[in-house]
């Protein structure tokens, strides 16, 4: 799902009346012929990640269906993708990592298939009309395998003796179900969940109903209405505590703790309801169903701000921590990069939201945490590798955040508190469950602020030394 607020009205129009033309007759809204199909395209176009994600089509919806067994390692899946075709299509691809594939239906027919790598090709009975709404099912099973990287660590789906840890940034959802695996197409999520009982299963958004038990196996339903970028999706696995309610602002919180870290219940619960609706009032209003956190125990020593539901890898976060991963909440996950080069607009956001929860509480100025980071000597790599530009095999790198955050702080020493905090509030109700870019952010500030500040942004975001 690819929009903006402007657009969702005519979008919803055009694919109203595109849907309702007969399948196999040219469509007259577009005039295209019905010969006019081909394969969709590998990569979604994000040339730093060449394959992720995939062309021709737009996801409007995942169902994901797994039963996990934690003992054997086991994942049995069905997901149904719901797209809609941006082009002819005789094929198309999905991206999945391992697994079996027992079968592809599209449109509930049978479809046949291929593997390459990490490149599921789908090949529909009935090739799919530019502009038709269609739907993939796939049917997977085996061992996850989550992926590692040389500055990442692991991530996607990660076996645990209890469960799993499903944590997905940048390319891991292809690990645990068929994807349009890049943030730029977002879609609402179902979940359905099938686990030993006694184990619980998390996901993003809410619980549809109650739990079910049958034979030994607990059933749960979760839903994340709003679009969701692939790698925000999780369904982590195994003991929990859970403490539920709401937070003072009356959001729905969630709170869960794997037994050894029982202690951090509470803790994580109540800073996280505060976190929530003290950025309500700094960014604008929440911009999903429910929020909270989990704390698992495997020992990953990161956090990531999965939607509705952060998750803490093997640590007992502290309010920090919490701030930043809540803040992505608004910068990442309602707003989505649509390249991963922006990535500064994921994490130099969250990064300053912790200087200012530090501002807030009377702790430490974002202008000291500025002047330390740009006291640092113009040695320090941090000044050699610009966040504008987040480099595919170094992604995550310090700068992206640190420097990131400073490039806020420069913006909003520039134009004032007022237009700086009015740009950060805007800038999220513009774009609401919606992509930006780093050039939309700097037309936005230069339109608000009437100020000129493209050699602010260049020496803070794009060039390979210390800014003066
Ligand atoms: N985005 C995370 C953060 O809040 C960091 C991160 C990147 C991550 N990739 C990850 C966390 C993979 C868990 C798994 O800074
Ligand atoms: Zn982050």
């Amino acid at each position: 799902m690819r929009y903006n607020q402007r657009g969702v009205a005519l979008v919803a129009a055009l694919v109203g009346i595109l849907a309702c033309a007969p399948a196999d007759e040219p469509s007259p809204a577009n005039g295209h012929q019905v010969s006019d199909h081909r394969a969709g395209a590998p990569g979604i176009g994000d040339t730093d990640f060449p394959k992720d994600g995939n062309g021709g089509y737009d996801v409007g919806h995942y169902a994901i269906a797994i039963d996990y067994t934690p003992a054997g390692r086991r994942l049995v899946g069905v997901t149904t993708v719901t797209a809609t075709a941006t082009q002819g299509l005789s094929s198309f691809n999905l991206d999945l990592a391992g697994f079996d594939v027992s079968a592809v239906t599209v449109n509930n027919a049978p479809a046949t298939f291929s593997r390459n790598g990490d490149e599921l090709t789908v090949r529909p009975a009935r090739p799919v009309d530019n502009g038709a709404r269609f739907t993939v099912k796939v049917s997977y099973s085996g061992v996850p395998t989550p992926r590692s990287g040389t500055t990442l660590g692991t991530y996607g789906f990660i076996p645990t003796p209890d469960g799993a840890f499903v944590a997905a940034e940048p390319n891991g959802a292809k690990t645990w179900f068929p994807a349009n695996d890049h943030p730029a197409d977002k879609a609402p999520f179902d979940f359905t969940i099938t686990v030993p009982a006694g184990v619980t299963a998390l996901a993003n958004g809410e619980m549809v109903g109650q739990p079910t038990t049958a034979g030994g196996k607990t059933t749960y339903r979760w839903r994340e209405r709003y679009p969701m970028a692939t790698y925000l999706a999780t369904a982590t696995l195994g003991k929990f505590d859970l403490r539920q309610g709401r937070t003072p602002g009356g959001i729905p919180n969630l709170a869960a703790t794997d037994p050894r870290f029982r202690s951090a219940l509470d803790g994580l619960y109540t800073t996280s309801g505060t976190l929530t609706d003290h950025w309500a009032t700094v960014f604008g209003p929440y911009p999903f169903g429910s929020t909270g956190g989990v704390v698992d125990d495997f020992a990953a020593g990161y956090a990531l701000e999965n939607q509705t539901k952060p998750l803490y890898g093997g640590f007992h976060p502290g309010e920090n921590i919490i701030a930043h991963e809540l803040a992505h909440q608004w910068f990442g996950n309602s707003l989505s990069i649509t390249r991963w080069k922006d990535l500064w607009l994921n994490e130099g956001f969250a990064t300053y939201a912790e200087w200012l929860w530090a501002e807030h509480k009377g702790t430490r100025t974002a202008e000291a945490a500025f002047r330390e980071l740009h006291n640092r000597p113009a040695t320090a790599p941090i000044w050699k590798y610009p966040p504008g530009r987040a480099r595919p095999d170094d992604l995550f790198n310090q700068s992206v955040y640190s420097r990131g955050a400073a490039t806020l702080h420069a913006l909003r020493k520039a134009v004032g508190d007022q237009t700086f905090f009015a740009l950060l509030k805007k800038w999220a109700a513009d774009h609401r469950y919606g992509h930006v870019t780093t050039d939309q952010f700097i037309e936005l500030a230069e339109q608000m602020s009437g100020k000129e500040l493209s050699a602010l942004f260049d020496a803070w975001l794009f060039q390979p030394r210390r800014p003066a």
